[in-house]
């Protein structure tokens, strides 16, 4: 039986009074590419931001390799985090600091690695995402696309076991899309990487899922593998896996105009 790498149980939460995460449940386990659907604003990055404790959940328990990561104090939070890698939606890359730098930024800050070293260690995961001779360039100098790989660069920088990504193709042409959704699986299959993608990306998630959650409105519609994904008979999940213009997702939408 393979271990239960991330667990999350009953997670609800509420900003102010508007409730975007309503008993979210999902298991993870070890070196699994795990993939979380659903359209924009439907609690894909809320969620996993829970997973890395920037957000504290209003009820329920995030549990990552044993440890209820909702208990833990800042301090403990921060050491834990080193085992996981976190791709921002945004990229969130520090201006101010060159490619290099950004990639290599926590070795910069907490070892005493030499900076020789960090250097060739950021040339080799700007490598892995198809990046080569941007090291001494800054963030404003890169193209968004160029901007999301170096991010995710940075993500792996410290060779995670977990890795969460938030929309990491998104913006990106079609070769390089594959390029990322080849590394996800290269990470998954040579080290054992476990994996959450967060995406609304219908053909990449196909692709690359061990399992797929589609959520809708902060509640989790179905999970299962591909296939079984593609036979559930639930309207929410039919709507949005066959990109159909009516349904129950856009029901509320329409029901003003007509
Ligand atoms: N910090 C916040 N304060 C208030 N509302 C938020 C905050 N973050 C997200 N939301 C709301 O929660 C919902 C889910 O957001 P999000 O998880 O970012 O969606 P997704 O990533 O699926 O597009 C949205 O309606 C969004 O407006
Ligand atoms: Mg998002």
């Amino acid at each position: 039986m393979r271990k239960k790498h991330i667990i999350v149980k009953n997670l609800t939460k509420k900003f102010g009074d508007r409730e975007v995460l309503k008993n979210v449940s999902f298991e993870v386990y070890e070196g699994e590419v795990f993939v979380l659907m659903g359209g924009s604003g439907s609690g894909k990055s809320t969620t996993i931001k829970h997973i890395i404790g920037l957000l504290k959940p209003t009820s329920g328990q995030i549990i990552v390799d044993d440890v209820d990561i909702t208990k833990l104090s800042q301090d403990e939070l921060i050491e834990f985090r080193k085992r996981m890698g976190y791709l921002f939606q945004e990229g969130a890359l520090f201006d101010s600091l060159k490619i290099w730098e950004n990639v290599g930024f926590y070795y910069l800050e907490n070892t005493k690695m030499p900076v020789k070293e960090i250097y060739k260690l950021a040339q080799e995961k700007l490598a892995l995402v198809g990046l080569k001779g941007v090291e001494e360039l800054y963030p404003s100098q890169l193209s968004g696309g160029m901007r999301k790989r170096a991010s995710l660069a940075r993500a792996i920088a410290t060779n995670p076991e977990i890795v969460l990504y938030d929309e990491p193709t998104s913006g990106l042409d079609p070769v390089m899309s594959a390029v990322i959704d080849r590394l996800i699986l290269k990470l998954r299959d040579e080290i054992g990487v476990t994996s959450i993608v967060v995406t609304h990306d219908l053909e990449s998630a196909f692709d690359i899922a061990d399992r797929i959650a589609i959520i809708h409105k902060g509640v989790i519609y179905a999970i299962g593998t591909p296939e079984e994904i593609k036979k559930s008979p639930d309207p929410v999940v039919q709507q949005f896996i066959n990109r159909l213009p009516e349904g129950p997702i856009t029901k509320e939408i329409f029901s003003d105009i007509s």
